[in-house]
């Protein structure tokens, strides 16, 4: 099953809305297979944001991501990518739909709550930066015939 990686970012403690955030995704039907809260390294940071590496918002986006601790997720689930992206919303808090995190609780365009990886390949690399393989814990979640209709062999 494919998995995501997850930043509650500095804000999200600091406004003290981790338990609603995190309840999200729980209430959902996705997994948290591996948590932990961590300040980010000034090179994590960097090479986590790469691709915005020369941009005029580079630096305060360095700063704010190692400015105060985070907690990082791994999620897990049929397109737990895609899913977790839409729950999310739009990058500018201010253009956030409601119903989505971002739009529900964030109204800054810097200051927006949560990252989630953008893609399979992006989610592989920064679940690795972030997590050891002995981080991530394997379990079966007792709901899982009822999360999903497994009775054929899949998962629908
Ligand atoms: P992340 O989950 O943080 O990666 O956000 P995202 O995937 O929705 O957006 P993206 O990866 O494109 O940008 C990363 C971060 O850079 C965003 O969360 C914003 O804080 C910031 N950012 C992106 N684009 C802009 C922009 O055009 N202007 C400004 N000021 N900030 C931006
Ligand atoms: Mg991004």
């Amino acid at each position: 099953m494919e998995k995501t990686l997850i930043i509650l970012k500095p804000d999200a403690i600091q406004r003290r809305l981790l338990g609603k955030i995190i309840s999200r995704f729980e209430e959902k039907g996705l997994q948290i297979t591996g948590m932990k809260m961590m300040m980010i390294p000034d090179s994590l940071a960097r090479a986590h944001y790469v691709s915005h590496k020369g941009k005029d918002f580079f630096e305060p986006l360095v700063s704010y991501t190692t400015s105060s601790p985070v907690v990082v997720i791994v999620v897990k689930g049929k397109n737990a990518i895609e899913i977790a992206r839409k729950m999310m919303g739009v990058t500018f808090g201010s253009k956030a739909e409601p119903g989505t995190i971002r739009g529900d609780y964030a109204v800054s365009n810097r200051f927006n709550l949560i990252h989630g990886s953008d893609s399979p390949s992006s989610a592989e690399k920064e679940i690795a930066a972030f997590f050891t393989k002995e981080e991530i814990v394997d379990y079966q979640p007792i709901d899982l015939s009822w999360v999903y209709d497994i009775s054929e062999g899949g998962m629908v």
